[in-house]
């Protein structure tokens, strides 16, 4: 053995040798004097309760207008305390829409200090089915429900740099809100460099208190707006040359999130940027909306309507399923209320048995492990119908 991983053994002692000789008997011991029966309640089950809860039941105590078709929601628990989080996390809310139980994830764009002082804050985009109806029936008093935390774009001290870049878009600001808020707060401590990209002056969310961060030197806030000339503010797209102007990526660890569109645009311009893969960290970015660009998509299937037969413990049903949806929409169409979070391919919460039938699964959502792939355990909320399918799915808890 070379020198290097030579190592030195500790002669036992005859301590070591009493405390070996009394292992059993003492562990036999501490099972006798054990009660024969179970705690009822385990404090470990009351820590991952609280920490990891399924739902929290939520009421709106304010909202503000942030830009147009944009709220900023305030929410307080009806009971209890909220569950803590990490900068960057989403709660996902259960919603029912005209007899659909439909689930829709959206960031927290407050900090866990705010959420010590009872609140958190979602900041949602009014730009479909769901956002509209939340625009039309959230107001102040209204109970609403949600997961507990859920995702994995935060920072991470022993993964990532000290000093980030963050790449936002339109409402993809709204986690980076939340970690801009602890990084004023002092609750994480990094060098923060944010480059905010949007279309209009009025699109500039959250202008004035990004400012007021940047006095103690460790924030720092571009803005960059595509379709104005804005004092102060870049004209124009996020590049790889404005990544660089402001904040050199070589050490750094690059935070982005934003429309599906903009990651499209940055993997080309990050494709030279000098950035190892593992500083890279990027949020979901919910359902495929338009399935026919997706790479590889044989198109032509997204106008044919299939049908779906869903098992669920005992029941099943049967309903129709366009080419051009996902099978987790089919079923919240059909009003089952099958498991989901992410809506995005990542968590596994829809994670379902195929017993017959094919799908498409877009590259960019297939986030499956291979003993997955193997089974055929699909994920339902990325996965849009070929032919006919018949699919085992769990109750959602
Ligand atoms: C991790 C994460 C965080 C996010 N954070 C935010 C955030 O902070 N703020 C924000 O604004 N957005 C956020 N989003 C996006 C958000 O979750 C929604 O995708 C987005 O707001 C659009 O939702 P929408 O229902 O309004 O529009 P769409 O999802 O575009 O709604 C249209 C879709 O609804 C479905 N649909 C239509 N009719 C029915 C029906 N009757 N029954 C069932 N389904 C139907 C169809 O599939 C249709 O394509 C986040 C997404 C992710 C993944
Ligand atoms: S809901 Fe997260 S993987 Fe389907």
């Amino acid at each position: 053995m070379s020198e290097r991983f030579s190592f030195k053994k500790k002669p036992l002692g005859l301590l070591d040798m009493l405390a070996f000789t009394k292992l059993l008997p003492n562990r036999q011991a501490r099972i006798s004097a054990a009660p024969a029966t179970p705690p009822k309640t385990l404090y470990i089950n009351k820590l991952a309760k609280s920490l990891h809860p399924l739902r929290q039941n939520l009421r709106v105590t304010a909202l503000f207008e942030e830009a147009p078709g944009v709220i900023r929601y305030r929410l307080e628990p009806i009971e209890g305390e909220l569950a803590y989080f990490r900068p960057g996390q989403y709660l996902s809310f259960f919603l029912e829409i005209e007899g659909s139980r439909i689930t829709r994830p959206f960031s927290i764009s407050s900090s866990p200090a705010d959420a010590k002082e009872g609140f958190y804050e979602v900041c949602i985009k009014n730009s479909g089915f769901a956002t509209a109806w939340i625009a039309d029936n959230w107001k102040v008093g209204t109970e609403v429900v949600s997961s507990g935390p859920e995702g994995h774009f935060y920072y991470e001290p022993a993964r990532d740099a000290k000093d980030i870049i963050c790449v936002a878009g339109g409402v993809g600001i709204t986690p980076l809100r939340s970690l801009a808020r602890s990084v004023a707060q002092g609750i994480v401590e990094v060098n923060m460099t944010l480059i905010y990209g949007c279309n209009t002056a009025s699109e500039m969310l959250f202008a004035e208190e990004f400012h007021g961060f940047e006095k103690d030197g460790s924030f720092k806030v571009v803005y960059v707006v595509a379709n104005e000339e804005v004092a102060g503010a870049e004209k124009g797209f996020i590049t790889r040359e404005l990544i660089e102007k402001y904040a050199p990526a070589g050490e750094a660890t690059l935070f982005v999130c934003g429309p599906q569109a903009m990651y499209r645009y940055l993997e080309g311009e990050f494709a030279t940027l000098n950035l190892s893969p593992k500083r890279l960290r990027k949020e979901l970015f919910g359902e495929i909306k338009e399935v026919t660009k997706s790479e590889g998509y044989p198109l032509g299937k997204e106008t044919e309507t299939h049908t779906l037969t869903v098992y669920m413990g005992f029941e099943s049903c049967t309903m129709p399923a366009l080419g051009s949806e996902s099978l987790l929409v089919a079923m919240e169409r059909a009003g089952l209320n099958p498991p989901s979070r992410c809506r995005s391919g990542e968590c596994g919460y829809c994670r379902s048995f195929m017993s017959a039938g094919s799908v498409f699964i877009p590259p960019e959502e297939e986030m499956r492990k291979q003993a997955d792939r193997d089974t055929n355990h699909i994920h339902p909320c990325c996965s849009f119908p070929l032919e006919d399918i018949e699919l085992n799915v769990p109750r959602a808890k």
